[in-house]
């Protein structure tokens, strides 16, 4: 188990040369889900979107992808992560469309209100309490901004359970612990999705 375990608790915040390895992975490994995800984003033209819990940049890029006019600001509390981000992001950096910072999401330093967007793919699994993360959120969404969470985990399914045994601080939420905790938060217009054949869901909020 060792290895495998030091491995797969890369997930949490790469670190070193397996947390490298793993962020290289994640680009690919979650592409499809997290396009099934973002295929749920109807009827909004966000200005500026924020990516919490980036990894490697790549939904970063989709997004800046499916809104041309958009800048997003892709954030991540592992530097592995966020090099990696900006790497992949290179060009949207030099254009002036995406920034790449460091940040953890339960302390939030970004500005108040400015964000249309809220993005958290893969990524709620390891924030510490995910009230207290989803208002912070909150605070840095505009009134009528957006928060979309997608999960390849639907908190009740095999793998997802099996991985929280072995990932330290690791938690597969359900679908009903996710819009409970977004309540809390403050966000209303709460709706979510489950995958017909995979555990894959999504749930948006709106402040
Ligand atoms: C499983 S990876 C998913 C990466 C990317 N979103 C994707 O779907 O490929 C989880 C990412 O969330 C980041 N993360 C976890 N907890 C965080 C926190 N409290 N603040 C900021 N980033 C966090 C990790 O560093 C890691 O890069």
């Amino acid at each position: 188990m060792g290895l495998f375990k030091d491995y797969v608790s890369q997930t949490r915040k790469p670190e070193g040369f397996l947390g490298k390895m793993m962020v290289n992975g994640m680009n690919g490994g979650h592409a499809r889900m997290a396009d099934w995800g973002i295929s749920h984003l109807k009827e909004i033209s966000p200005g500026e979107i924020v990516e919490i819990g980036c990894g490697g940049g790549r939904n970063a890029g989709e997004l800046l992808k499916k809104y041309p006019l958009s800048h997003v600001t892709a954030i991540d509390y592992s530097d592995v992560s966020v090099r990696k981000a900006t790497e992949y992001n290179a060009d949207m950096i030099k254009q002036g469309r995406c920034e790449v910072m460091q940040g953890d999401v339960s302390a939030l330093t970004l500005p108040e209100e400015k964000y249309d967007l809220a993005t958290a793919f893969e990524t709620i699994y390891f924030w510490p309490g995910i009230e207290k993360c989803f208002a912070q959120v909150a605070k840095i969404l505009k009134p009528g901004g957006v928060f979309l969470i997608v999960n390849e985990s639907d908190g009740m399914d095999e793998t997802g359970l099996k991985f929280e045994k072995i990932i330290e601080g690791m938690k597969c939420h359900t679908v009903k612990e996710i819009e409970e905790a977004l309540k809390i938060a403050g966000f209303s217009r709460i709706r979510s999705d489950h995958h017909e054949s995979k555990p894959w869901i999504t749930v948006i909020g709106g402040k």
